[in-house]
C-alpha cells in the first residue's frame, strides 16, 4: 500500500511513524508512507495557506489553491489513483470496519487540515470522503490521520506477526464486532488474583467458548451501544 499525507506539519508524523509496527511495515516494504507539506504549494511569498471566511465568522479557513496544487503534485507521484480522505470532525465516524475497508486499498491520500476547516470546494473538487475519529474537535487533522493510518497499517498482511495477530481484536469479526475477551499472562497468581482455571485446562474448545461468553459479557456491560448497532450478535 502507498499512503500519502498532505499536511502543514510533516514533522508531527515523524515519531509515530518511526516505532514498532508502523516502522517495521515501512522497512519491510508493506507500506510506503510519503509526507508532503501543503505550505510548499502556497502561491505568495508569505506562504499563505489560510484566509478569512466569506460571510464573516471566527478563525481562518484553508484556501483551496495550495491544497489543489499540492494534491495534483502528489497524485502524479504514483500511477495508482487512490482514495482521498479529508480528516475533519464533520466526517463519518472512523471505526474498525472502516479500517478494514481502507486496508484493502492500494493507495490512500490523507489531507490534514488546520484552522476552522477546509474551503468546501476542496471536498467537492477532489471528490474526497471525510473521516472523523470521534465527536470532539482537535487542533488539526494530523493526530486523526495518524490514528487512522495506525489502525489501517496493522491490518495489512505481514504487518504484525502471528504472535499479535489482529484477528481476535475488539470490534473484529471474530469478536462479533464487540469487545475482546480478558487476557492473562504469567504469573498464575498475582497479588492474590488468580488466572481463571479454564485458561489452564488445556481444553481449547472450552477456552474458546469461555472467551466468547466473556467478550459478550464485557460488551453488554461496557459498550452496550455495540450491541444496539447490530454489529454484535447476541
Ligand atoms: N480534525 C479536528 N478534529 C477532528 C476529528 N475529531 N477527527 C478528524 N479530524 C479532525
Amino acid at each position: 500500500m502507498r499512503i500519502d499525507i498532505l499536511t502543514l506539519f510533516p514533522e508531527m508524523f515523524e515519531s509515530p511513524l518511526s516505532y514498532s509496527i508502523l516502522k517495521r511495515a515501512q522497512q519491510g516494504g508493506i507500506v510506503d508512507i510519503v509526507l508532503t507539506n501543503i505550505r510548499d504549494f502556497a502561491a505568495d511569498k508569505y506562504r499563505k495557506v489560510d484566509d478569512k471566511p466569506y460571510g464573516g465568522g471566527p478563525g481562518m479557513v484553508m484556501m483551496p489553491g495550495p491544497i489543489f496544487d499540492c494534491f495534483e503534485h502528489v497524485e502524479k507521484l504514483s500511477a495508482e489513483k487512490g482514495r482521498v480522505i479529508l480528516l475533519t470532525p464533520q466526517g463519518q465516524k472512523f471505526n474498525q470496519a472502516k479500517a478494514v475497508e481502507l486496508s484493502k486499498e492500494k493507495r490512500l491520500i490523507f489531507i490534514s487540515g488546520r484552522y476552522e476547516g477546509f474551503d468546501e470546494r476542496i471536498r467537492i473538487g477532489l471528490g474526497a470522503e471525510q473521516i472523523s475519529i470521534g465527536d470532539y474537535v482537535l487542533s488539526g487533522g494530523e493526530l486523526a490521520a495518524m490514528v487512522a493510518i495506525d489502525a489501517v497499517v496493522r491490518l495489512l498482511p505481514g504487518a504484525v506477526g502471528d504472535e499479535d495477530c489482529p484477528k481476535d481484536d475488539s470490534f473484529s469479526e471474530s469478536a462479533d464486532g464487540g469487545l475482546e475477551y480478558p487476557q492473562y499472562t504469567r504469573p498464575e497468581v498475582f497479588r492474590g488474583m488468580k488466572v481463571p482455571d479454564i485458561l489452564l485446562s488445556g481444553d481449547h474448545g472450552k477456552i474458546a467458548e469461555w472467551r466468547r461468553q466473556q467478550g459478550l459479557e464485557r460488551t453488554k456491560k461496557w459498550r452496550p451501544d455495540l450491541l444496539n448497532s447490530g454489529k454484535k450478535e447476541i
